[in-house]
């Protein structure tokens, strides 16, 4: 087994390579130090999943600075590691890597991949990866279709006792609590007449369809920069709906109502990833074929595959 260690509050180093782990998420990725957008917590929950699941065929959907990918090939030794994104240039440091340890044929890397571009998806995995897949990670757009349609995808080529792993499953959640509070305390009102406008303002911007402009993204790119981000990322948040929306409470409802509106009327309503926990727990009580165990913990939400014959696509939402 590769030793993994950590050096530092937030540095894990394997095999002579360094990981930076959240908040640092914004740096770049070097050959010899990779950013990786995990908390320690969660990056251990991969350690110890990697160390008894010994997975030799993985695919990782949302590559980012390659962090991730790079840790999951140098701890799990895999026969093959695809990992995509929907960023058109893959991460320099990442195909430096493969090609200063000779490991070329083992980490494959593709940019201008959506995720929900399912025929793309299965081109990339089917023409990498021969056989059954022993890992899926998830850790892409964070959005309840997008992540829907993957998992609809990819999980019936995981084998019997693989697992499909989706991250992040609560953390929109969290901060939409989270951000309602703190804008209760400022506007003087109640979280129930907030909450159900946040929810949805930030999930149109989590699908992407609400773009910050740079006046607003500035505040959150500084608290990520000075490494703080934990801590004031949702008052950032916060601070920028205010802005945005005014200080006024009646204002502030009435504006998000009608902009919410626009949106939808224009992308279609958008869900929570939060729901997906509910389509999942659905798919479980119809017994242990389709998903023989299903876990949570506060990070991920863990799929195991059971013996059930699917073809790629087969899932359907309540099935
Ligand atoms: C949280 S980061 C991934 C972090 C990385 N796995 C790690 O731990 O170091 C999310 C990545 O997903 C990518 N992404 C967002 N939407 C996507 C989509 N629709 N399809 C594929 N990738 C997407 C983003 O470009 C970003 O690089």
């Amino acid at each position: 087994m590769v030793d993994a260690r950590w050096v530092e509050e937030s540095v894990l180093e394997v095999d002579g390579v360094r990981f930076r782990g959240w908040p640092w998420v914004a740096l770049g990725s070097t050959v010899d130090e990779f950013v990786i957008g995990k908390t320690a917590e969660a990056t251990n929950a991969i350690i110890d999943l990697i160390n008894s699941l010994k997975p030799q065929r993985i695919v990782e959907v949302g590559t980012h600075e390659g962090g991730s990918a790079a840790l999951l090939a140098l701890l799990a030794r895999p026969q093959r590691l695809v990992t995509f994104d929907i960023n058109p240039v893959p991460p320099q440091a990442l195909v430096e890597l493969a090609e200063t340890r000779g490991l070329t044929d083992v980490i494959r890397v593709y940019g201008d991949v959506s995720q929900d571009d399912i025929s793309r998806v299965l081109e990339v995995v089917g023409s990498e990866i021969d056989g059954p897949l022993d890992l899926v990670i998830d850790d892409a757009s964070h959005a309840y279709g997008k992540t829907w349609l993957t998992f609809q995808t990819l999980f019936p080529l995981v084998r019997p006792g693989g697992l499909y792993v989706i991250e992040d499953w609560c953390s929109e959640h969290r901060m939409v609590t989270d951000v309602s509070e703190l804008l209760a305390g400022e506007l003087g009102t109640g979280t129930a007449e907030l909450g159900p406008w946040v929810t949805r303002v930030l999930t149109h911007h989590v699908e992407g369809n609400l773009e910050l402009d740079s006046s607003e993204r500035r505040p959150l790119e500084s608290v990520v920069h000075d490494g703080s981000a934990v801590d004031q990322f949702t008052p950032a948040m916060a601070e920028i709906l205010l802005y945005r929306y005014s200080a006024d409470p009646v204002q502030f409802v009435a504006r998000m109502e009608e902009e919410v509106s626009a949106l939808d009327e224009q992308f279609g309503a958008v869900d929570r990833l939060v729901r997906l926990a509910g389509d999942l727990l659905e798919l479980k009580a119809n017994g242990d074929e389709v998903c023989e165990w299903l876990g949570f913990d506060g990070e991920m939400i863990l799929v195991r595959r059971g013996p059930a014959d699917l073809a790629a696509g087969e899932l359907r939402l309540g099935a």
